[in-house]
């Protein structure tokens, strides 16, 4: 039970994790039935930095997760290990019931067939037809016949309503087009897993919201699990189950949708972590991220070594509908 007027990280320690929901030991190297993906301990590094720390995630069969976090903060390379397409220089990932962490590239095609893809560019090709594009996953990867591979592309076309424009080049057709279509082909071979990253980049609001309603209604329909990184707050919040923020390579929480919806609402003070999010998720001009920016930018100024990526940017894209205050 939780007590009345608990702060937030009171009601943190009252939400069950997926590991006590499942009754498995939170460091358990086989992850507890129900979960899709589990991350353990990752630790990646470029260049001597770690850009990972240490994280740790599960992503339970069925929900939405969104990731969260500041440009550079390693979003999209945790995708990238998810999909093993990068390997972790320490921890464990587990997918679908598999230990992918040291799997050679024939075995992780197989695991990726089960695993649908959209990136940030919608990655099709620009010399095929939408209908060339999605029915290529399937000429490669099955023994179908062209008939069949006809009518599983129109189905998926039709999932994403697209179907009348199948003969169209991607230059044919708008940003928000080549996203759907993008995710046509991710969806070519049924995966039980989405991953997406930025799926809303570079669209106009309402479109952005068609290609949330779309996420939506595909992941209850087809049941798949999805990992959606994303800056977009209002988009964020539509879609999400459950969210996470990742800060400095650190995951500084994991929790259901309406814990980071009390957070953004919060007033008073919260100790630096819950301020840090409440900054983010707000996309306030004044809070943690934008004092450290400043002071790690000065630092780096007197030893002199500004250059173009210590120029001061906004750390999230501003929501659209959530209304910025200071941070107290
Ligand atoms: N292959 C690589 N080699 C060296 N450094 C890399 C490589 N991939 C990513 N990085 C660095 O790791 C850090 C995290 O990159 P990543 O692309 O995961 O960030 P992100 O959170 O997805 O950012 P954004 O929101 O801008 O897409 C960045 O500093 C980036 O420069
Ligand atoms: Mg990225």
């Amino acid at each position: 039970m939780i007590p009345p007027f608990a702060g937030l990280r009171e009601i943190d320690r009252y939400m069950p994790s997926a590991a006590t929901l499942h009754a498995g030991p939170a460091d358990a190297q086989t992850p507890a039935p129900g979960i899709d993906i589990q991350v353990r301990g990752l630790v990646k590094r470029f260049d001597g930095r770690a850009v990972l720390d240490g994280i740790n995630l599960d992503v339970r069969h069925g929900e939405t997760m969104v990731v969260m976090g500041g440009s550079g903060c390693g979003k999209s390379t945790l995708l990238r290990h998810m999909i093993g397409s990068l390997k972790p220089d320490e921890g464990s990932l587990h997918v679908l019931g598999t230990d992918i962490t040291g799997m050679g590239e024939n075995q992780l095609n197989e695991v990726r067939k089960k695993l649908g893809i959209l990136f940030q560019s919608g990655a099709l090709f620009n010399s095929m037809t939408l209908r060339e594009n999605i029915a290529l996953p399937l000429q490669e990867h099955t023994q179908l016949d062209q008939s069949t591979i006809d009518i599983m592309v129109k189905i998926k076309l039709e999932l994403v309503g697209l179907r009348e424009h199948a003969d169209k080049f991607p230059a044919q057709i708008s940003g928000g087009m080549k996203k759907r279509a993008g995710l046509a082909r991710a969806l070519a071979l049924d995966p039980r897993i989405l991953f997406y990253d930025e799926p809303s980049a570079g669209l106009d609001p309402v479109t952005s919201a068609e290609i949330d309603l779309l996420m939506m209604n595909l992941s209850r329909q087809l049941n798949v699990t999805s990992v959606v990184v994303t800056h977009e707050m209002d988009s964020a919040f539509r879609i999400a189950d459950r969210m996470c923020m990742l800060d400095k390579g650190r995951m500084l929480a994991t929790q259901d949708r309406s814990y980071f919806e009390r957070l953004r609402d919060a007033t008073g003070s919260l100790d630096h972590d819950e301020a840090l999010i409440r900054q983010f998720l707000r996309g306030d001009a004044q809070g943690p991220l934008t004092e450290r920016k400043q002071a790690t930018n000065y630092a780096e100024d007197l030893l002199g070594e500004t250059g173009p990526q210590l120029a001061p940017r906004p750390a999230v894209q501003p929501t659209r509908n959530i209304k910025s205050e200071p941070a107290a």
